[in-house]
């Protein structure tokens, strides 16, 4: 079976991550990106750890005649498709932006994987999906919510066009919060602008671009009055994406009339905004500027995965603690600078 597997969005953050674990496990991975939030130097980072250029197509998902020219020129066996907006902020903004490209991106790739009897994808999903969860650790048995946010329902909704189709095998992958850099340094998050995040936040003021961060809020229910989020790190995240193709291939279309699964990403451990700066500050030695500022709309109080289904089914595990998430952030960060 051809080991072609097509990569929308391979350039960006857990793109990128997820290219560089396919070359380890002997996929060929090929590279649709528009470089609308991401830079072309992403494809010599990957170089660099793996000695291996990935091909590369700068188009847009949304250019039918293009991507079906990919699908001409390569045997995909599946694809993950990571290219979206992701945007929380900007998508309460500009929320028909955000429904032409996430849904109308997904819709365009299925029908072109449709076309070359492609029917194989794992789908970049996102917790946001559960809201605030009444139950925590959230599993995937949880109710989906009314999304927060235009962005939150671009997920919401291409989850259920997935669900819809039953031509195609998917895994979709609820992702927690994933931060940290390849401990190569090599490659890492490039957020655009001013960081929306909390981790590229935090590491921009250290290194002083930033001057200080301000928390979001300090009088949440929970132990120390700031949000609780589900940090892994992206290394571990990528692996998931392996775990899932093998998962595709271990369900062999043809048997089933489509397939439609859906998994946790999380460590299943949640940590306060307080703790990250703590860790943070422990770890690299490093002096961080912050204040406490007003909540932030949208913001959900706390929430962390139950992510069983994934140890079970996949045989996923995540490796890195938060420690090692944060150092390798920082390594980045200072490499980023240091050019
Ligand atoms: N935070 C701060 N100060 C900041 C930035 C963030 O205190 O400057 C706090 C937030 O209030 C939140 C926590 O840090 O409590 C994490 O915030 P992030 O923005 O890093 O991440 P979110 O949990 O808000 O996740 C959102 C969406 C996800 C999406 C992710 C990445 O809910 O679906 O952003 O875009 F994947």
């Amino acid at each position: 079976m051809s080991k072609e597997v097509l990569v929308t969005g391979g350039l960006g953050f857990i793109g990128s991550h997820t290219v560089v674990e396919m070359f380890s496990n002997g996929y060929i991975p090929i590279i649709v990106d528009n470089l609308s939030n991401s830079s072309e130097e992403v494809l010599y980072g990957i170089k660099k750890i793996t000695g291996k250029v990935p091909t590369f197509y700068n188009l847009d998902v949304n250019n039918k005649t293009a991507l079906s020219n990919v699908f001409f020129q390569h045997k995909i066996q599946a694809v993950i498709h990571f290219a979206a907006y992701k945007a929380v902020g900007e998508s309460v903004q500009k929320p028909l932006m955000y429904y032409r490209n996430n849904v109308g991106g997904l819709i365009t790739l299925l029908e072109v994987m449709q076309e070359n009897n492609c029917h194989n994808i794992v789908f970049s999903s996102s917790c946001t999906v559960y809201g605030q969860p009444t139950n925590l650790p959230v599993d995937e048995s949880s109710p989906v919510a009314i999304p927060a946010s235009p962005y939150g329902n671009t997920k919401k909704i291409c989850e259920e066009i997935l669900y819809d189709n039953h031509a195609f095998n998917v895994v979709s992958l609820r992702y927690f919060n994933p931060i940290g850099a390849h401990p190569s340094s090599m490659i890492g998050e490039l957020p655009l602008g001013i960081p929306n995040n909390l981790v590229p936040y935090i590491t921009q003021t250290a290194i002083g671009l930033r001057e200080k961060l301000t928390v979001y809020g300090s009088d949440y229910n929970t132990p120390d009055g700031t949000c609780i989020r589900d940090y892994l790190h992206v290394c571990d995240l990528a692996d998931a994406h392996i775990l899932a193709l093998e998962r595709i291939n271990s369900i062999g279309f043809g048997e089933k009339e489509g397939h439609f699964e859906v998994y946790n990403l999380g460590t299943g451990n949640g940590f306060s905004v307080k703790e990250v700066i703590d860790t943070f500050i422990s770890s690299t030695g490093v002096n961080l500027n912050f204040t406490y500022g007003p909540r932030r709309e949208g913001d959900v109080e706390k929430v962390w995965a139950n992510p069983s289904k994934a140890n079970k089914i996949l045989g996923w595990k995540t490796k890195r603690n938060l420690t090692e998430m944060l150092v390798s952030a920082w390594e980045w960060q200072k490499k980023m600078n240091s050019k």
